[in-house]
């Protein structure tokens, strides 16, 4: 456990965060998100993210201090998103966190951006133990983890081409909604009927691990150039339905892993779990199979500090001032995640 309250920075992608932690509880969580900068160019531009970060890193710093109501000399530690991301937006975080440490004379933790996706379970008010399995559905990302030590969790599957809001934001294009198009693709499939159309579902069957979403999003593209004038309501339909092909084997495939595994809860992490019927389905189905479901709020599965902060109790500690040679990493290690 770290000692005292201390602060997380996160610049991996297109959000500046940053957040003060006392063990598991969060004292604030400041998250400046720069998509309607790169809504312009339906996704993230990585120059212009790491120009923004830097415009925005001590402000947002400021502001988590303030709302925490303690001093950047009170913090204990600090922690930082080391990898993976884009390498411009996290040399921000790392600069700035390195600096910090070094000027107060505190140790450093160089956190995995992945392994701050699974503990975002870990702080309060969700309170996972473990073991559990894990599932990461976000941007970048698409994974299943047997989680029985958070330090070292254990990779069960992944997907082999798209990531799961990687397809979202796509599919979220093509029926002419914007950048990020999570959100806006869940308000549109809510009055559509998820049944209206049989989307592919990638990699289908049983004790299937992986995932997926190259052949839904082709899939959707052909949808949409055979019906160019679709009505409003076929639009919805569509939404629905392209939603379900992905959100369904998400749901299925965590579930279905626990099982395999005799553990006894699931986690949820990642921007796309912020999706009510991703929700919905994996808090039905883990009813039905008695498992407990450990689900983040939605503002702690989409990119923030907070679970950077949660990770940094399950990271090494690099102490002052050691860490003055450690650089942004921006690909995953072999395995996926760096302990
Ligand atoms: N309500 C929602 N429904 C579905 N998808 C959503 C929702 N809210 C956000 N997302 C998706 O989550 C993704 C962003 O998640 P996150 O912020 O964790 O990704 P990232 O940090 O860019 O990627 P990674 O964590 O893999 O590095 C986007 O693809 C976005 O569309
Ligand atoms: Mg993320």
């Amino acid at each position: 456990m770290i000692e005292g309250p201390f602060l997380a920075i996160e610049t991996s992608c297109d959000e500046t965060a940053a957040a003060v932690i006392r063990d598991r509880e969060i004292l604030s969580s400041i998250v400046a998100s720069q998509a309607d900068i790169h809504t312009r160019y339906g996704g993230v531009v990585p120059e212009i993210a790491a120009r923004h970060h830097l415009g925005t890193v001590n402000v947002v710093i400021a502001q988590a201090l303030d709302e925490a109501g303690l001093k950047m000399s009170e913090m204990t530690a600090f922690a930082v998103t080391q990898r993976p991301g884009l390498i411009g937006a996290l040399l921000i975080g790392v600069s700035t966190a390195k600096a910090l440490a070094y000027v107060h004379r505190r140790p450093l933790y160089c956190v995995d951006h992945l392994l701050g996706h699974i503990c975002a379970s870990w702080l309060a008010p969700t309170l996972l133990e473990t073991p559990f399995v894990s599932l990461i559905a976000s941007g970048g990302h698409t994974r299943l983890d047997l989680v029985t030590d958070l330090a070292t969790p254990t990779m069960l599957g992944s997907t082999i081409d798209d990531a799961a809001g990687e397809a979202i934001d796509k599919g979220a294009r093509l029926l002419g909604l914007g950048y990020p198009g999570g959100p806006a693709l869940e308000a549109l499939a809510a009055m559509g009927d998820p049944k209206a159309h049989a989307f592919p579902i990638g990699l289908g069957g049983k004790r299937i691990r992986n995932f997926s979403f190259a052949g839904v999003k082709t899939s959707l593209l052909y949808v949409v150039r055979a019906e160019p004038d679709m009505s409003d309501q076929r639009r919805a339909d569509i939404a629905a339905s392209y939603q379900e092909a992905i959100v369904g084997p998400l749901a299925a495939r965590v579930l279905d892993a626990a099982r395999e595994h005799r553990v006894s809860a699931v986690s949820l992490g990642g921007g796309v779990a912020a999706n009510g019927r991703l929700r919905e389905l994996v808090t039905e189905g883990a009813a039905r199979s008695g498992l407990r479901v450990a689900m983040p709020p939605r503002d702690l599965c989409t990119d923030n500090a907070a679970m950077i902060g949660a990770a940094a109790h399950f990271t090494p500690r690099i102490e002052w001032p050691d860490y003055l040679h450690t650089d942004a990493v921006p690909t995953a290690p072999p395995g996926g995640i760096a302990a």
